[in-house]
């Protein structure tokens, strides 16, 4: 970038993800306004907030047209799989992240699954069923008795279950039925082959048949520490895992993103934006537990701040089709990520709380906002997850401790959030003594 004009921006969604985006955004020369719809404080604070919700494609497209911006980035899935960016490239916008039939990867695991078998994508063994019925005579007549229980469609990470006993699968196939998870996602149920071994979220720009090299992470989505309590959109990342090696993003790239991006184009539904792949690094070797089809949350904290590449050029070059023009460069310092809650999420909690010491936080850590307001000059709580802070290090040790020192500057009235973040990586020689949640 540099020459010409400058592009104006809109971030559609209002999370620490997008906050993250935007913030990435707004170090880019070429970028001239930026906007966020509907965003949240932090976003307002470097750019302007839209007042609309991110369901509301006519609405947003409206926008985009009025203000003449020139490029739109759609974090979250909802709208990507309401066909956001098709309706977009109907009006010959520019917009980065892919369309309705190429987010099936993440909007369907039923149809995902299918995929898989059909490219040779490693994955856990499924069967898909239509009925509680079908599905409990499936796990009665398994050899294995554990299971995993998907619900097909978006759940916002409520459709998951991960079954011990036979008991336990068979009542996790009734509450999908019962209406348990939102309705959307009930007109099938997954029973999946239970993987072991160690976790990994890895992430890839792609577009069409190129993929960039991928960036791997660690995310935390429980609530409570030592993984205990119950799940959560993320409570914390870290990035790089200290066993990711060039050996394993050698086979991640050959076994998974290289088969998934050439399958999604010769099935007629190329994938444009970023891939998002949860591994399982089995004994096996590395296999698909599900994919995404945007950037996680919040991972997206922990992977943007090591891009050193220009964000907007990458984007731009993916909505133009031209990604492979763009070389795509990771920084190898470590950064870690601390969410910040409200007490009681992921179940009922309060709003319009109070935060503060925001503006006290050193250089050595950044906040992205999620669940937050203005309210005059206060920052008002506004969400479950309401911030996530920020570091970077020389080791992950180092990041972990400036990110926590962070997290002792910031309060607000029943602050929650989990004290193990990154400790597995950091080893014990960087045990801190961590603040206490609500204190100052
Ligand atoms: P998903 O929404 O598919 O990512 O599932 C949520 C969580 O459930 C994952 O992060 C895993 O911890 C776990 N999980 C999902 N599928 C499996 C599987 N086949 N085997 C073991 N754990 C799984
Ligand atoms: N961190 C999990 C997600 O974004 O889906």
């Amino acid at each position: 970038m540099g020459v010409g004009n400058p592009l104006d921006v809109l971030v559609i969604g209002s999370g620490g993800r997008e906050h993250a985006i935007a913030w990435k955004l707004r170090q880019s020369p070429g970028v001239g306004r930026l906007y966020a719809a509907p965003g949240n404080a932090g976003t307002a604070e470097i750019g302007e907030n839209l007042n609309l919700r991110d369901s509301d494609i006519p609405g947003l497209l409206g926008a985009v047209r009025s203000r003449g911006i020139g490029l739109t980035v759609v974090g979250p899935e909802g709208p990507l799989a309401a066909g956001c960016v098709d309706a977009f490239r109907a009006d010959g916008r520019l917009v980065f992240g892919p369309t309705q039939a190429a987010a099936r990867l993440e909007s369907s695991k039923a149809w995902a699954k299918l995929f898989m078998g059909r490219h040779g994508i490693p994955t856990a063994k499924a069967a898909a069923f239509r009925t509680a019925a079908d599905a409990i005579a499936h796990i009665d007549r398994m050899t294995e008795s554990t299971a995993v229980i998907k619900a097909d469609g978006l759940a916002a990470g409520k459709g998951v279950v991960v079954a011990n006993s036979r008991a336990e699968a068979r009542n996790a196939v009734a509450s999908v039925f019962s209406g348990a998870v939102p309705s959307s996602a009930i007109s099938q149920v997954l029973v999946e082959e239970r993987l072991t071994g160690t976790e990994v979220s890895v992430f890839a720009f792609v577009d069409g048949g190129y993929a960039s090299e991928w960036v791997a992470a660690c995310d935390y989505k429980r609530v409570g520490d030592n993984d205990t309590g119950p799940n959560t959109g993320g409570m914390g990342a870290y990035s790089p895992p200290e066993f990711w090696t060039q050996d394993l993003a050698r086979t991640v790239r050959k076994n998974i993103l290289e088969p998934v991006a050439a399958g999604m184009v010769s099935d007629g539904s190329p994938f444009t934006g970023v891939l998002y792949a949860g591994l399982m690094l089995t004994r096996e070797g590395p296999k698909v537990i599900e994919f995404n089809c945007r950037l996680g949350d919040p991972e997206a904290q922990v992977i943007l701040p090591r891009l050193h590449t220009d964000l907007l050029e990458i984007l731009l070059a993916g909505a133009e089709g031209r990604l492979r023009d763009v070389a795509v460069d990771w920084s190898g310092r470590p950064h870690v990520c601390v969410v910040l809650a409200s007490g009681g999420y992921p179940g009922k909690y309060r709003t319009g709380v109070e935060v503060t010491g925001i503006d006290r936080l050193g250089a050595g850590a950044v906040v992205f906002h999620a669940g937050t307001k203005r309210d005059g000059d206060r920052v008002v709580t506004n969400g479950g997850r309401v911030l996530s802070v920020v570091a970077g290090g020389a080791d992950v040790g180092a990041a972990r401790a400036a990110a926590y020192e962070g997290v002792s500057r910031i309060a607000f009235e029943g602050m929650i959030f989990r004290r193990d973040i990154a400790q597995r990586a950091a080893g014990r020689s960087h045990r801190i003594g961590l603040p206490r949640p609500g204190g100052s």
